[in-house]
């Protein structure tokens, strides 16, 4: 009998340059261009997003703690995983090892805010995560350990499928994990250039194995922009 897959199925969705880079800023694209981002998203059906800190601190929350603050570490007993109470059917999930995002809210456009921490962070923190209703999943010590993130992803909120919206270090660490299933790209007909900039995958090791994927599409979508899909093989079959 095949094994049932305890996590959900991640796709790794991202808009990049010719040259695989990822900060869109200043990129010469019509509006319809960049829409194609969110137009290819929406068909997939996923109940939930996933980003790194970075690209959660840039865009989606409301700022950071205070060094002190993130300095302070939990030695006791382990603690539970908090789910905020409501009806939430859609989710943004942020990789957080450290705490060190600042949310006002729990919501980010409708979906509900989840933070994956280290089980390091201290009391204070998750307390404050409470009272604002940000739930939140303890997974492992010192790092963040994502096969048992996405595991949690699927138990507690009932993912079934999952994009993973980069940046290029999260993107770099679940590949390198071999934790991604498909990889959904909107390649744009820009050439960009910046060297030292963020890439689509970005691997923070001396030895990384590049790796090959299995070409599943491509569609040519508006304004010069193709859309191409790729199978990820997991490691071992
Ligand atoms: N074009 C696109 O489609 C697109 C989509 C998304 C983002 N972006 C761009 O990407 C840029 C950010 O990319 P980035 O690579 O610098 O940052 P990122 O991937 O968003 O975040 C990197 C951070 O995630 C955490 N992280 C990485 N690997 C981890 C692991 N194995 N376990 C636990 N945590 C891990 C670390 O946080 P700590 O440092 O806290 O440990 C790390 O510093 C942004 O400027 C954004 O605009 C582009």
């Amino acid at each position: 009998m095949t094994p049932v897959s305890k996590r959900p199925r991640v796709i790794c969705h991202m808009m990049t340059s010719l040259d695989g880079r990822i900060l869109t800023d200043g990129w010469p694209l019509s509006k319809e261009g960049r829409q194609q981002y969110e137009q290819v998203h929406a068909t997939y059906d996923a109940q939930g997003w996933l980003c790194g800190r970075v690209t959660m601190e840039q865009h989606f929350a409301q700022g950071v703690r205070p060094d002190a603050e993130i300095a302070r570490k939990h030695h006791g007993a382990p603690r539970d995983d908090f789910v905020a109470p409501g009806e939430h059917d859609s989710f943004a999930f942020a990789i957080d090892t450290h705490g060190r995002l600042d949310w006002d809210t729990n919501d980010i456009d409708g979906d509900h805010v989840v933070a994956i921490l280290s089980a390091r962070v201290s009391d204070e923190y998750l307390a404050v995560l409470r009272e604002r209703g940000v739930s939140y999943l303890l997974c492992g010590a010192p790092e963040v350990d994502l096969a048992e993130a996405l595991e949690k992803i699927a138990a507690r909120f009932g993912v079934r499928t999952l994009m993973l919206e980069g940046g290029g270090k999260i993107n770099g660490s679940m590949l390198r994990d071999g934790l991604i299933d498909e990889v959904s790209v909107l390649v744009t007909p820009v050439v960009d250039g910046r060297i030292g900039t963020p890439a689509l995958f970005d691997v923070d090791e001396d030895h990384v194995t590049p790796r090959r994927l299995e070409l599943e599409s491509v569609e040519k979508r508006a304004d010069g922009v193709l859309w191409v899909r790729y199978r990820v093989e997991r490691p071992g079959g």
